[in-house]
């Protein structure tokens, strides 16, 4: 297994904080947020991390990460010229992969739980993580049936139910076919929320509720809240 964190776009929900930084290098409580789905996925296992990020502030990834030895893990940073979606950003990890299944991240989600089982137990297909939410409509938001994922819808007017997909999922190498076969969505980028949808169609998806707390910080409000939940976690609250 290997791990892709996604550090790119523009951070424009948070301007002007990003006006001379990328978002992901921002502060949430005593860390920058790139080392918290960077812990996740070290304290899973996982050795060999690739981290993607816009033009402009790579060298600053490089500075603060730097060849990972220090953690005793690989890290192999990507460039990703334009924002073109999240999917996009992925497809840049095709040959990093090299035909082993991927732990992809969102650059901005704090997780407090452990994912070690999940990726342990991965055997093939897709996984996402769900987690119950007040305002759903923010969020890729899933419709789900027992066991089974129906669909999954971007940003929903009325969203179908409050599970809330995170920014984390786990891909067999079929992921890079699928995503080559995607067009871009009205606004122009190519969407994770379809790459989902065609796992689904393949009836190749499974999900899990996540434990603990989840939250991403990509606006002022839940970058704040981030920086709580973080803050009294360390408190012991
Ligand atoms: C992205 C995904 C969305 C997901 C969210 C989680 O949205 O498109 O499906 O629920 O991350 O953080 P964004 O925050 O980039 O708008």
């Amino acid at each position: 297994m290997k791990g892709i964190i996604l550090a790119g776009g523009t951070g424009s929900r948070l301007y002007p904080l990003t006006k001379v930084t990328n978002k992901h290098l921002l502060p949430i409580y005593d860390k920058p947020m790139i080392c918290y789905p960077l812990k996740l996925l070290i304290d899973a296992g996982i050795k060999d991390i690739l981290i993607v990020s816009g033009r402009g502030h790579a060298g600053h990834f490089l500075e603060l990460l730097g060849s990972g030895a220090n953690l005793g893990v690989n890290f192999t940073y990507e460039i990703q010229d334009e924002a073109g979606g999240i999917a996009q950003a992925l497809s840049l990890a095709e040959d990093f992969a090299d035909d082993e299944p991927v732990t992809v991240i969102l650059g901005d989600n704090v997780f407090e739980g452990s994912i070690r089982e999940a990726v342990e137990s991965f055997n093939g297909g897709a996984k996402i993580f769900l987690k119950e939410v007040e305002y759903a409509k923010r969020f890729g938001v899933a419709e789900i049936d027992g066991d089974k994922i129906v669909s999954i819808e971007e940003k929903p007017e009325k969203p179908k139910s409050n599970y809330a997909v995170t920014g984390l999922y786990i891909y067999d190498s079929h992921v890079f076919d699928i995503i080559k076969q995607l067009k871009p969505s009205h606004r122009g980028e190519l969407e994770i929320t379809d790459v989902n949808n065609a796992y689904i169609s393949n009836g190749e998806m499974e999900y899990s509720i996540v434990d603990g707390y989840w939250t991403d910080a990509g606006t002022m409000e839940s970058l704040f809240r981030a920086n709580q939940l973080v803050r009294e976690s360390r408190m012991g609250k």
